[in-house]
């Protein structure tokens, strides 16, 4: 179980927004000021672009050369291709604030072979992390969104990839898309120092209900991000948290 989680709800997506942006940038002070950098896994999708953009202009000098950006799940498409998260990152927010170049993990999703993506991503990881075999990266912090059906990254029910033990990035096929997407699995993201989830809409309120409130047997892949030694935070806001009864 997490060592702590909370819930917090915003009245709308601009405040969820800027709720998000207050906490990213205390996480990232806090792991600077701990120990000189902020290693952060971003979630792709369209909810966290309002954040990105807000990081870009509200948080333009922020120290960036001392963050690290990964990316926790990729479409299985080149950087330029509008499905990207990559795209959509570097639109929203990389190319708005001065991070170093290499200070960017972009995963190298232009590769027809879904399989070696995966593993050239799990080797940056392997490498930057400087972890020996069996070890997982520990994040600073980890966001994510949650799809309809109660995905997160690219861990989608049904799927391969839930039962991944071993490794840290999978390519996981995805049916109802017929295509692969390359992911982190859920031992990298209930390694992470806190993870926050973001979800906005009326459309997620009822499964953020089923993953906040019920007893899923098996359990959604949301229900299964549980970091054994950090926090979980759920951002929400009202319209996505209108069907909670606590
Ligand atoms: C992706 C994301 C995915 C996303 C959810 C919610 O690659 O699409 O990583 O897990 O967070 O599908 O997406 P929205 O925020 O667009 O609803």
């Amino acid at each position: 179980m997490p060592s702590t989680r909370a819930v917090e709800v915003l009245a709308t997506a601009a405040d969820l927004f800027h709720a998000a942006a207050e906490e990213f940038i205390r996480a990232a002070r806090t792991a600077i000021g701990a120990c000189g950098r902020f290693t952060v896994a971003l979630a792709g999708g369209s909810t966290p672009k309002g954040l990105y953009s807000l990081l870009a202009t509200n948080y333009t000098n922020f120290a960036w050369n001392r963050v690290f950006l990964f990316f926790g799940d990729e479409r299985h498409v080149p950087p330029t291709d509008p499905e990207s998260n990559y795209r959509m990152v570097n639109e929203s927010l990389i190319t708005k604030i001065a991070i170093p170049a290499e200070n960017v993990f972009r995963v190298p999703a232009e590769n027809s072979d879904a399989s070696a993506a995966a593993l050239d991503y799990e080797n940056q990881l392997r490498r930057f992390f400087e972890l020996k075999p069996g070890e997982f990266p520990r994040f600073d912090l980890i966001l994510l969104g949650m799809g309809p059906d109660g995905h997160t990254a690219s861990l989608f029910p049904d799927s391969p990839a839930l039962d991944e033990k071993a490794r840290l990035v999978i390519a996981n096929w995805v049916e109802k898309f017929n295509s692969h997407r390359i992911t982190f699995t859920f031992p990298v993201l209930n390694r992470a120092a806190e993870v926050m989830f973001l979800a906005s809409g009326a459309d997620k309120a009822d499964m953020v209900r089923q993953i906040l409130e019920a007893k899923n047997a098996p359990p959604l892949p949301s229900q299964r991000v549980q970091p054994t030694d950090g926090q979980l935070l759920w951002m929400l806001d009202e319209a996505a948290a209108a069907k909670l009864t606590r």
